[in-house]
């Protein structure tokens, strides 16, 4: 199937994502491994391409928020370590030992099941446990982490492999929060070499820090948008060349002229002041192209910037194509992406939507078909 055979679709450069992810790896240097956070379908880029590609790039485990997310790793062969950095169940317990996932365990009760599992299977499961320096989401807190893990020492089937931690603002360029939960995460690591316990995976940065702050990367970062070759702060100018990986197209279904006083869409939000040629496309919210962007996004088309008139609707949209010559139904549109020297970013469209590039892109739904490109040629997803 050709590109263009879809009437709206994303195309995801697998070359982007390399790139990114080597160059994150050069940036953090040989000693240190990168994990890819591939949660949430790869924020909306897909699971699966994108998770090969940064394991073929440099990344040698992935992070992921759901055992579902791990179990269809697992059933598409991809083998390299994957840890769960969220909560899960106790009755998913036995999943995660069956695909060999990597979870976090924040209760002794949890550690228990999973240590019994573990047992059955005949196997010693590697676990990560999670300090809350100061993102008050999950974890345990600081001065709870050596009883906690001295109380570990009795499960024989499990092996404390991580310890990690999660900053709430690294992006920003006052670094000071981020460096007070630093140093809470040291002290602890402080006191645990003080009662004997040495963690071999030690790994605290997400986008923000690995770009910022290099003396958080100890032994393994956790880049996500920065993978996806988006910033984590859309006003800070990163230290690596990132690429945008995602864009997204649809198109024209029909232009027409509307006369003076007409209203356009839902809720007669837009009318029109003068002759207006509009054209309508296939893109809405049923698509995961957010209904806040009516009245203030944009799109390209022929290279030019069309703007959105009136609300977004479930499967399609209005924009005016003033001054845009020769519009014609079957044009393509470009609603994230370039076109004739024109841009328009997930960052765009984020302020316009009042929210943050990551939900742009993770909010794409499977309704949008995902066509992944490597050396300029298709490639399966
Ligand atoms: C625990 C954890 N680590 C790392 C990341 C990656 O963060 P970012 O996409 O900002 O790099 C996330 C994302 O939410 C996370 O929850």
């Amino acid at each position: 199937m050709n590109v263009h055979d879809h009437l709206t679709y994303a195309v995801v450069d697998l070359d982007a994502i390399a790139h990114n992810v080597r160059a994150l790896k050069a940036h953090v240097g040989p000693d240190v491994e990168v994990m890819a956070v591939v949660k949430a379908n790869a924020y909306g880029h897909g699971l699966l391409p994108v998770a090969r590609t940064a394991l073929e790039s440099g990344a040698t485990r992935l992070a992921i928020a759901r055992v579902s997310e791990g179990i269809a790793l697992r059933r598409a062969g991809v083998e390299a370590p994957a840890l769960l950095l969220g909560y899960t169940l106790q009755s998913e317990t036995e999943a995660i030992v069956a695909h060999n996932l990597t979870p976090t365990v924040t209760t002794l009760e949890g550690a228990a099941v999973l240590d019994r599992q573990a047992e059955r299977y005949g196997r010693t499961v590697p676990i990560h446990v999670k300090v809350d320096t100061g993102m008050g989401r999950f974890g345990l807190f600081p001065e709870e982490v050596v009883p906690f893990v001295q109380e570990l020492g009795r499960f024989s089937h499990l092996r404390l492999e991580g310890l990690f931690t999660h900053f709430a603002v690294s992006e920003l360029p006052d670094k000071s929060y981020t460096l007070e939960q630093f140093d809470k995460y040291c002290r602890v690591l402080g006191e645990l070499e003080a009662a004997g316990v040495s963690i071999p995976l030690r790994h605290v940065a997400n986008s923000g820090a690995v770009l910022d702050l290099p003396q958080t990367h100890l032994d393994a970062v956790r880049p996500g948008i920065a993978m996806y070759g988006l910033r984590p702060n859309p006003d800070v100018a990163p230290p690596v060349d990132l690429r945008p990986a995602l864009s997204l197209y649809t198109h024209v279904g029909r232009v027409r002229t509307l006369p003076p006083g007409s209203s356009v869409s839902y809720g007669r939000t837009f009318i029109t002041e003068r002759d207006t040629p509009v054209a309508l496309i296939a893109i809405g919210y049923g698509d995961g192209y957010p209904r806040l962007l009516s009245n203030r996004a944009s799109v390209l088309i022929r290279g030019r910037r069309a703007p959105i008139v009136g609300r977004v609707c479930m499967d399609h949209t209005v924009v005016d194509v003033t001054g845009i010559d020769g519009v014609q139904q079957d044009d393509l549109v470009v609603l994230i992406g370039e076109q004739g020297g024109e841009r328009i970013t997930a960052e765009e469209l984020a302020r316009h939507a009042e929210t943050i590039n990551y939900e742009i892109t993770t909010g794409l739904l499977p309704r949008i078909p995902r066509i992944y490109v490597r050396g300029g040629e298709v490639v399966p997803g």
